[in-house]
């Protein structure tokens, strides 16, 4: 079964990183696909977005990168035959946002979300923290 580890990865960290380098065992192939977030304004370019998401997972064999060219994220997967969905969770705050998405997501096309618990060392790491200290 491939699965999606969706994302507006604006930019990814190494957060990201270490829940699809734990995810690429469990399946077929992961695809860690740019979507838009309809709550965040956006930073980089999405050439960019992909490039740095190739680089990264460059020594990932089966984790591929793409973008969802504005569709939504069920509609993506069907296209792509992707089954899961997989979503890292930092805090129970993310929580919050991630339950009703997975739930809508599985209401609109019977695919489940895979929570994956980040690891801790990376708990305090977001984009935006990351994007906002890259001034320095
Ligand atoms: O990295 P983010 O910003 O937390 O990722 C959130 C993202 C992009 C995965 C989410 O906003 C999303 O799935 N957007 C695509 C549009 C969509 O399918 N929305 C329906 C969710 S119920």
């Amino acid at each position: 079964m491939r699965a999606v580890f969706p994302g507006s990865f604006d930019p990814a960290t190494q957060g990201h990183l270490d829940v699809a380098r734990r995810v690429a065992g469990m399946f077929d192939g992961v695809v860690m696909c740019v979507l838009t977030n309809p709550k965040k304004s956006g930073r980089l370019p999405l050439a960019e977005r992909l490039a740095l998401l190739a680089d990264m997972t460059s020594d990932l064999g089966n984790v591929t990168v793409d973008s969802s060219a504005g569709k939504l994220l069920v509609d993506y997967c069907r296209g792509a035959s992707i089954g899961v969905i997989v979503r890292g969770m930092r805090t129970l705050g993310d929580l919050g946002d991630e339950l009703p998405m997975a739930q809508m997501n599985r209401h609109l096309s019977g695919i489940e979300t895979l929570f994956v618990p980040t690891n801790p060392a990376h708990a305090y790491i977001s984009s935006t923290l990351i994007a906002a200290t890259a001034q320095r």
